[in-house]
């Protein structure tokens, strides 16, 4: 494989070491001059791709921060090597092309790439992304450097939506915003997160709390079942009666998950016992879901004032299944009775969810409202812009 070597350690440590594969020459140029000028990157440049995929480890010698491959010179290979180069895990890939193209972003994104860079490259975009690398980065010792955020989802009564909400918004953390994300179960025994996307793995959360003593990083993603939004799944197992979940052992596999994930969600269901929980407290930010009901309200408001005392600023109130104008009890009502704001409010649509489970199309992968909202809490909760404020024609994942 041909190089060209362009690297000086003259910007110092905080600077990502980056592998840019290009077989086109102009193109490749380009982006190695916006990557050294943006300071935060140090180049290493090479004109063809790896003759054959299993040459492709010998670049992950070098431990790149991240490797930029042009997806266009020959787009199933380049995926291929994406694949091959991302499921190493340890460098950021990304891709490049001029083909603007859905079709072709999604099976990058599958593939494992965590960027897709159009060329002309914009500078503001390329930045961005290196920032996204650089926080993702090992530090020395194996360890990252902050771990993945936990976002914890919960209800005060079975019914509300948890699992529908916490589903979907997994996938638009995994689809839209393109993280790295997985969803793990934790309403034991029976949950059904992972069936409400149409999948029943073979592994579930079950087997990695009675396994905790050996849970690793690679132990864990044996168990992962990928969905086709990206999404990693550890779903509940639906059919023990009884699975010995300490807090401790929970706690220890949300570790690991962190470790490995840049987002973790979670659907707790309506378990309270889980709230008084060390790991409990380490989550980024918890979605309470409520329905405009009597009985869910009465529940919600025990849930608030018992585990969430007075100002958690972590916590989120979604009012799941609202109709303006209804009959029910009404938001200002809610907000008054629970003395905070209500956060989002996701319509009632029973066509849309039904068709969501029967034909597994995530809501959040769909154009309708309560996928809208969803996709905008999973943008809101990675610190992305709302789709409103993005540029025009830069809509991706449909
Ligand atoms: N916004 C909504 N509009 C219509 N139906 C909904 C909505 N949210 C949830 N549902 C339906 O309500 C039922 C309970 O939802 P689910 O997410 O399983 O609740 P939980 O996990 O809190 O028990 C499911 O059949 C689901 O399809
Ligand atoms: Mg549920």
């Amino acid at each position: 494989m041909e190089t060209h070597v362009n690297d000086s350690d003259a910007f110092g440590s905080n600077v990502l070491s980056v592998a840019l594969i290009g077989p086109h020459e102009q193109r490749r140029r380009n982006l190695a001059n916006a990557l050294a000028m943006s300071r935060a990157a140090t180049v290493r440049e090479y004109s063809a791709y790896p003759a054959e995929l299993k040459d492709a480890s010998r670049l992950l010698e070098h431990d790149f921060d991240a490797i930029i491959i042009d997806l266009e010179a020959s787009p199933e290979y380049a995926l291929e090597l994406v694949e091959r180069l991302a499921a190493a895990n340890t460098a950021t890939v990304m891709v490049y092309s001029t083909r603007v193209d859905p079709n072709l972003m999604v099976r990058a994104m599958r593939a494992g790439a965590r960027e897709f860079l159009a060329d002309p490259i914009d500078v503001g975009a390329l930045s961005d992304a290196l920032g996204r690398a650089s926080s993702r980065r090992q530090v020395p010792g194996g360890a990252k450097e902050t771990g993945g955020k936990l976002f914890v989802f919960l209800g005060g009564k079975g019914g509300v939506g948890v699992t529908t909400v916490a589903c979907n918004f997994a996938v638009a953390l995994a689809q839209d915003c393109m993280r790295n994300t997985v969803l793990i179960d934790l309403d034991l025994p029976l949950g059904d997160a992972a069936l409400s996307l149409g999948m029943t793995p073979q592994f579930s959360a079950a087997d990695a709390l009675l396994n905790v003593d050996r849970l690793d990083s690679n132990f864990f993603s044996k168990l992962l079942t990928k969905h086709a939004s990206g999404l990693s799944i550890l779903g509940a197992p639906g059919r023990f009666p009884n699975v010995p979940a300490s807090n401790e052992a929970i706690g220890k596999l949300l570790a690991v998950a962190r470790r490995d994930f840049e987002f973790v969600v979670v659907d707790a269901g309506s378990r309270f016992d889980l709230t008084d929980a060390d790991w409990f407290k380490q989550a980024e930010a918890f979605y309470v879901v409520m329905q405009a009901g009597i009985p869910e309200l009465r529940n919600t408001h025990r849930l608030i004032t018992e585990f969430f005392k007075a100002e958690e600023p972590k916590l989120e109130l979604v009012l799941n299944r609202y109709m303006p104008r209804s009959l029910g009890v009404d938001e200002g009502h809610i907000e008054k009775a629970l003395s905070r704001p209500i956060q989002w409010k996701i319509p009632s649509d029973y066509a849309t969810v039904r068709r969501m489970q029967n034909e597994a199309v995530p809501l959040a992968s769909e154009d309708s409202t309560i996928g809208k909202i969803i996709q905008q809490m999973a943008r809101s909760a990675c610190g992305m812009p709302s789709k409103q404020e993005k540029k025009k024609g830069f809509s991706l994942f449909k």
